[in-house]
């Protein structure tokens, strides 16, 4: 059975978690593939929101088996508090639901460290969770893997030496205090004991699961626009967001990848620095960022920073499909649109006094574009009651075509608000074209 990879196609919080939510049912594995704690997926359940940042969003089915793939960089404190966050929940995480790749990277208190260093320095407005300095020590060889913590002894040397290198740096370079490396050593000891029993050669184990025909769904953290090579550099993450995260972040072939699911926002947001050409101020972005009295209203999943947001912008979308091979996209959150008069969408960037219909890959360059928009009628009748295509209004289906039509997918999912039933299965009319 192929793998179906489900990924970011904006600039991350598309609403990933909650459609891997809903599509965990219906597989044997949901496998993580890039990222770290940097990410914030929120599902609903019932009555509870639960956020998710390094546990794979398949962990609140039972019979789903949850894997941390190797491209994932994994901070030993942050995931126990989410284990113990999760248990909370009612869903007790253990080996039978959960394995760690021995080969994903370990972040340590130095990396956050280093990461609050560099952002004071001028950075980007990262998420300060340490990713960029786990990635450049995985880059240049220095790196701890999760496996170490197989063994607690040898670990806590490998941290309490790491410490001590990132020591010098912060001190001598950054006139930041020092860590104290004992104490450090001393508390990641206690969370390898506790992380040992989930370690697993994840790619090993996704290999025999192929062979035996069973399900898997890989989920991509951040997104298309994000990604280290293909994202708006140097305000991207540390890794690949995009489809090669998959092969490389989980050690399976291309050709076991049958079924790419790119996840949109029928707008655009953003959280940290970097272009962002159709972007809104005023009455219309506070009003489709919310108040922050709902869940889902646009502030950080992680950070709780404020989003940034915008019209949906489907040259950027298109890049996105075209990127990945995006076979058909999910798109969400149709709810907050409700009510405005009309809507506009990005069809085309303005640079001086030419017209392009692609997506620049100089960052510089695309921070001097403006938005070329067409407009579309909005749609005055809620539409989270909508369960089936037939129960949304016809401005929601001339959307929705648009969408399909400019980015070149077709739109198998709708959203329509948070909840698992809020979801709507579409056949489209049209085929992939990228
Ligand atoms: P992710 O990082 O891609 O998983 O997305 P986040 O969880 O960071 O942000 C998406 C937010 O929107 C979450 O609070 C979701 O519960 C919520 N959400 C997802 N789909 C919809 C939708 O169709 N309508 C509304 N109103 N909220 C949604
Ligand atoms: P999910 O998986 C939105 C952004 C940060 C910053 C840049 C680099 O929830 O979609 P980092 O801490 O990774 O070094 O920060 O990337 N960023 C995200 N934005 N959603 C995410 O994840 C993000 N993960 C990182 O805001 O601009
Ligand atoms: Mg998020």
């Amino acid at each position: 059975m192929p793998i179906t990879v489900l990924l970011g196609a904006q600039w991350g919080d598309e609403g990933k978690g909650r459609i891997t939510d809903a599509l965990a049912k219906e597989v044997d594995i949901v496998a993580r593939f890039n990222g770290g704690d940097n990410a914030g997926h929120s599902l609903t359940i019932g009555s509870q929101v639960v956020r998710l940042h390094l546990l794979p969003s398949g962990i609140f089915h039972d019979a789903c088996l949850n894997i941390i793939g190797n491209g994932v960089v994994v901070n030993p404190l942050s995931l126990l508090k989410e284990i113990a966050e999760v248990n909370s929940a009612g869903v007790s995480v253990t080996p039978r639901r959960l394995r760690i790749s021995h080969a994903a990277h370990v972040i340590l208190p130095g990396h956050r460290a280093l990461d609050a260093a560099y952002e004071a320095a001028g950075g980007i407005g990262t998420t300060l969770r340490g990713i960029g300095p786990a990635y450049s020590d995985k880059a240049a060889r220095f790196g701890i893997r999760c496996g170490s913590m197989a063994n607690p002894d040898d670990f806590a040397m490998a941290v309490r030496a790491h410490t001590l290198r990132v020591n010098a740096i912060l001190t001598r370079v950054y006139d930041r205090p020092p860590l104290d490396a004992e104490s450090v050593a001393e508390e990641y000891r206690a969370a390898a004991h506790q992380l040992a029993p989930f370690l697993e050669d994840t790619a090993a184990l996704l290999h025999n699961a192929l062979a035996q025909g069973q399900r898997i769904l890989a989920e991509g953290a951040q997104a298309a626009l994000l990604d280290i090579d293909h994202g708006t550099y140097p305000f991207v993450t540390s890794s690949n967001a995009t489809i090669g995260g998959v092969l490389t972040g989980l050690g399976v072939p291309p050709r076991a990848i049958g079924r790419v699911i790119g996840v949109a926002k029928a707008f655009n947001t953003r959280v940290g620095g970097g272009p962002f050409v159709t972007e809104l101020e005023g009455d219309l972005a506070a009003r489709l960022r919310g108040s922050g009295a709902n869940p889902w209203d646009e502030y950080g999943s992680t950070t709780g920073r404020p989003r940034r947001v915008g019209w949906l912008d489907l040259v950027a979308l298109r890049h996105a499909v075209r990127l990945n091979g995006i076979d058909e996209l999910a798109l969400t959150k149709l709810d907050v649109l409700r009510g405005l008069p009309e809507l506009h969408v990005c069809i085309a960037y303005r640079f001086g006094d030419r017209v392009i219909d692609h997506f620049p890959q100089d960052s510089a360059l695309l921070a001097r574009c403006t938005p070329v928009y067409q407009t579309l009628p909005g749609w005055q009748d809620e539409v989270s009651h909508a369960r089936c295509p037939e129960d949304l209004p016809a401005e929601a289906h001339n959307f929705i075509a648009t969408v399909e039509r400019f980015a070149g997918a077709p739109v198998s999912l709708v959203s329509v608000g948070p909840e698992r039933e809020q979801l709507i299965r579409r056949q489209s009319t049209i085929t992939r074209c990228n």
